[in-house]
């Protein structure tokens, strides 16, 4: 059976820009293909270990925004998402972490829709006013955290190596980070890009050990693109992407199974656009995942490219 599913996996999945919305159904299993079948029969020869394991992630940022009532109100246009064959991630602020995984619970979508913090304290526990620890985000369920976003590096003077210190902690308390990377647009100007998303990348890479590589995600976030509708282009985020992808893997992601989110100004009018290039595996997004249809509409662009790279 499972020899007859892989082999018809590319008819039986494939889909186009117009049905994107479409529910991905597959009438020989209830659930997505686990790791090892995938790596099972025909499939195996057309598709990179790293094409298996970069699974789409859209990720919502909802920085310092919500209450109660609209924390509630965008859970519930949420949860009434179809599967798609990509991550969904939701980073809300942390006084709201305990109640957006009750109602995912609740809604039986905790599985679907993973929960995750917008920052996290690189200290372990004591006397941090004000401090979230790794541990704490991940008893309140977290199962990722941003860290290094350019806000904090900007606004709260994080520097590469409290950004890297968090890292560490995070990964030892079993919370996987994003860790963000960006350039300001002096930066880009002066061209120095890919020397600062390397310099901010390597940074991380000197405090922890060789086996964390492949054990967090990486986010290219151009500081010029955030917030202001001018997303960077296709091809100018490719570059860095690709600058990155190979950063990572001379430095101990020898299987390149790091996903690269972009994020900036990302909506769903782009994100088609941006999920075609080849090193772009998700998205990180801000203003638009405040709003669940277009947030729905940005993860339903991801699934298209996982379903692509199955398709061979
Ligand atoms: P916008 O999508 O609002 O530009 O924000 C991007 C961002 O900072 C996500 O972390």
């Amino acid at each position: 059976m499972l020899t007859a599913f892989v082999k018809s996996w590319p008819r039986l999945w494939a889909t186009d820009r117009a049905s994107k919305h479409r529910r991905y159904s597959c009438p020989h299993l209830a659930k997505p293909l686990s790791f090892a079948a995938a790596l099972t029969g025909d499939l195996q020869k057309s598709m990179s270990l790293a094409d298996v394991m970069r699974t789409p992630i859209v990720a919502g940022n909802w920085k310092m925004n919500g209450s109660i009532a609209s924390v509630d109100a965008l859970i519930q246009g949420l949860v009434s998402s179809e599967d798609l064959e990509c991550e969904l991630l939701v980073c809300p602020p942390t006084v709201f972490l305990s109640q957006v995984r009750d109602r995912l619970i609740a809604k039986k979508r905790g599985s679907v829709i993973v929960l995750g913090a917008q920052d996290v304290s690189q200290h372990e526990a004591g006397a941090h006013t004000g401090e979230v620890s790794a541990d704490m985000l991940s008893e309140c369920g977290c199962r990722y955290t941003l860290i290094g976003h350019s806000e904090r590096r900007q606004f709260h003077a994080e520097s590469d190596i409290n950004v890297a210190a968090k890292v560490e902690r995070s990964l030892t308390a079993g919370i996987r980070p994003i860790v963000c990377v960006g350039e300001t647009l002096e930066e880009r100007q002066n061209g120095y890009t890919l020397s600062v998303v390397e310099r901010q990348l390597d940074a991380v890479g000197e405090m922890i050990s060789a086996e964390d590589w492949g054990r967090f995600d990486v986010a290219y976030e151009p500081v010029w693109a955030i917030g202001n509708g001018e997303s960077a282009s296709p091809e100018q985020a490719q570059e860095v992407h690709e600058a990155l992808r190979s950063a990572l893997q001379k430095n101990g992601d020898q299987n390149g199974t790091t996903r690269i989110l972009y994020g900036g100004s990302v909506n769903q009018d782009n994100a088609d656009a941006l999920f075609e290039m080849a090193d772009i595996d998700g998205a990180l997004v801000g203003g638009a995942s405040l709003v669940a249809e277009s947030f729905l509409s940005i993860a339903a662009s991801a699934a298209v490219r996982s379903t692509r790279s199955r398709a061979g």
